[in-house]
This record gives structure tokens, sequence and C-alpha cells, in this order.
């Protein structure tokens, strides 16, 4: 059976399966969106991607496609496959009972009950693997994923739009809209891909927003509000907008009764949170999230959820749209920070930076107290 070892012929059909994982991201939580393809002779034979809610799993359909063609053919999984008895039987053990030959594995699932098993039930059978093959993209894939597992909170994004002088809302309040449209169906594409999206309810009372995913083919992420004080209005249209998704109102534990009271009548949770220097803690808010299986967040501002975001360390990647305008007054991008020094502010690491329209998409891993270089 011809089987390719060529490097250029594996990055390019984990390219596939990657495409196929990338196709079912936002919808597989609390699993990760895994992506397989049935390689034979050098055709796919079988196509798989995770199902939304996580199950059957990308091997599964790919091999229930190829059918007997798996027998002597290769197998690219962009993630670890499971190896586990958990509602379905380990994937790694489909895989061996196919007869596939060979597997291409993208990168280890550092799942506990997996972290290199899978891999090994696959090698014990006498099946050949290589692994590593498009690693990087593979785990940016599923940095959510990865990060719950790590840390039992969701990958954090933090999204804000900017003028060239930092401003995210003219003096009168109004913010729409400072990108450009191409910004914005990006961030409704991550919104599709987010098991959540929050913002503060500043930005509710400013702007209304509806927080849905208007794109085609979209799904609506959970919508949160953090209100420490109870200023979103019931008829909010976070709460009537029709949605296919709930709506949660995170507020503190001392004023969860009068919530209950005043949202009774709204589609809304609420959810009380503990507080720290009277501010929500908002890292408590994400390791509950973390508990529902929710692996991607996008904090949308405003300002001071920004910087309180920031402030208790819970954010992975700021993304930062900078937009060619110029308000000379308004809302600075960031409130309730204030580093008194250069050398302790955050900066970003990592940094990448790429036109999106007439905006510039800035984005960046934040890092705490390092000095300047
Ligand atoms: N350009 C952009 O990207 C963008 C995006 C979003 C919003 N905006 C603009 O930003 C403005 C709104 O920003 P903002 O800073 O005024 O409001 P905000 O950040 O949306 O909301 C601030 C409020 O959220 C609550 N909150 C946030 N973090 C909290 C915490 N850790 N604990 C307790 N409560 C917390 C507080 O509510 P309580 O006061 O009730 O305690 C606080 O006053 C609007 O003008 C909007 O148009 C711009």
């Amino acid at each position: 059976m011809a089987r390719s070892r060529d490097p250029e012929t594996d990055r390019r059909f984990m390219g596939e399966a990657l495409e196929l994982a990338r196709s079912a991201l936002g919808l597989t939580s609390p699993n990760p969106a895994v992506g397989c393809v049935i390689v034979r002779r050098g055709r796919i034979v079988g196509r798989g991607a995770t199902a939304p809610g996580g199950r059957p799993h990308a091997e599964t359909v790919a091999l229930t496609e190829a059918g007997a063609q798996a027998r002597g053919a290769t197998a690219y999984v962009s993630f670890e496959p499971c190896a586990h008895f958990g509602q379905t039987p380990p994937c790694a053990l489909a895989l061996v009972e196919a007869g596939i030959a060979r597997a291409v594995v993208g990168c280890v699932d550092p799942f506990p009950k997996v972290r290199g098993r899978g891999i090994a039930i696959l090698k014990r059978a006498g099946i050949e693997v290589s692994s590593g093959v498009l690693e990087q993209e593979c785990r940016a894939l599923n940095e959510g994923f990865i990060t719950r597992v790590a840390t039992g909170r969701p990958f954090v994004i933090l999204k804000l739009a900017a003028t060239l002088d930092g401003r995210i809302a003219a003096a009168g309040g109004d913010s729409r809209w400072i990108s450009s449209p191409p910004s914005r169906e990006m961030v409704h594409r991550w919104r599709r891909e987010a098991d959540a999206v929050m913002v503060g309810a500043g930005t509710v009372l400013a702007d209304n927003p509806r927080l849905t995913c208007r794109i085609q083919g979209g799904r609506d992420p959970v919508r949160v509000i953090v209100d420490g004080q109870l200023r979103t209005p019931a008829g909010a249209r976070v709460f009537t907008e029709r949605s296919n998704a709930p709506a949660i109102l995170v507020t503190t534990r001392a004023n969860l009764e009068r919530a209950r009271i005043r949202y009774g009548s709204a589609p809304v949770e609420v959810l009380g949170a503990q507080t720290r220097s009277g501010e929500i803690a908002l890292d408590e808010v994400m390791q509950e999230f973390g508990r529902r299986g929710w692996c991607k967040v996008l904090i949308e501002g405003g300002a001071h959820l920004a910087g309180a975001a920031l402030r208790q360390r819970i954010v992975d990647r700021v993304a930062l749209f900078l937009a060619p305008r110029i308000l000379g007054c308004g809302l600075a991008a960031v409130e309730g920070l204030a580093f008194d020094r250069v050398r302790r502010s955050i900066r970003l690491a990592g940094l990448s930076a790429r036109p999106v329209g007439d905006d510039w998409l800035l984005e960046g891993r934040p890092v705490v107290g390092l000095k300047a270089r």
C-alpha cells in the first residue's frame, strides 16, 4: 500500500484536516474541535469534523465515510485521538479496528486521560505514527480547549476598536463605528467561534448591543453582561433580541436577590459572583465558565471592563483594531489602570499586526510588569 511520508504531502493533508476542524470551532465545547481525513493512494476517502456538541468525534465521522477503504490507509488527525472510554469508545481503538496503517497527528491532547495515550494505543497496535505535523497551527486552533485543560478557565480575548489617539468612544459616548466593516465582520466570525461574549454594563447603557452573530451560518455565543450595580435595563436588547443562546447577567452576590427581582421577567440567568475590593472577581467568573465547559470568551469592552480584565490578569490575547481616525477627546481604551512608570506597564508579547479593511489589527499576549527593553 502506498503510504506517503513526504513532509509536504503530510502538511497538505493535515491542512485539510485543520480546515475541517476550523469549520467546527465554537460548536464543540467542552470538547476540542478536531478534523480528520483518511487518505488512500493519495486520495481522500473519508472526512470528518467534531460534530456540534462534541460528538461524534472527527475520526468516527471520517472512518464511517471511508468504510472498507480505511484498511491500509493513512489517517490525518489534527488533535491526538482520544484514548479513554467516555460516552463513546476511544477513537484510537476505532482507528486500529478500521485497519489504518499510518496515522499523522497534529498535536498531543493535554487532557489528562489522553496526553500521549492515544498515540501509544496506535503504536502498540503496530500503526506507524508521525506526530507534530503543523503542530503550532493545530495547537492554536484549540487554544481555548488547551487553556481550559491547563487553567480551568476559558481562553479570553479582549477585543477593542480604538482611534489612533487611543479612544474607544467619542465624548458623546458613541462608538459607532470606529472600525471599518471588514473589521466588524471579523468580530462576528470571532463571536461564532466563542462560547460567550462579554461586555460591561456601561456598554449596554451606551450602545444597547445585541451581541448576536450576524453572519451567514453563524450561531450566537452566550451573551454575558458584567453589572455590579444592576444598571442594565430589563428591556435591553441583549435580553429581548431573539437568540438561540442564553443571556447571563453577572453581579455581586450581595445584589443577587435584588437582581432576581429586577430581571425576573427577562430571559436571563443571574449569576452572583465573588467580589474583591468591591469589584467582581472576573477570574472566579471565568473559572465558573470553565466548569460549564466553555473554551473561549470574547470580551468586547468597554473601557472599565477591559481595565478590570487586564488588572485581574485573565486576558490571554488583546486584539485591538486601530482605526485611522483621531478624536482628540473621548473615552480611553482602558480605564482603571494607572501605571506610574513605563517599565511597569502592560506590554504585548508576540505582537502581530495586519491590515483589516481600513484598520490595523494588533494582537498580542499581555505581559505585566516586565522591564521595557
Ligand atoms: N470601541 C470599542 O471597541 C468599544 C467597545 C465597547 C464599548 N465601547 C464604548 O465604551 C463605553 C462604555 O465603556 P465603559 O467603560 O463606560 O463601560 P463598561 O466597561 O462597558 O462597563 C463598565 C461597568 O461594568 C461593570 N463592571 C465592569 N467590570 C466590573 C467588575 N470587575 N466588577 C464589577 N462591575 C464591573 C461596572 O458596572 P456598575 O457601575 O454597574 O458596577 C462598570 O461601571 C461606551 O461609550 C461604548 O460605546 C467601545
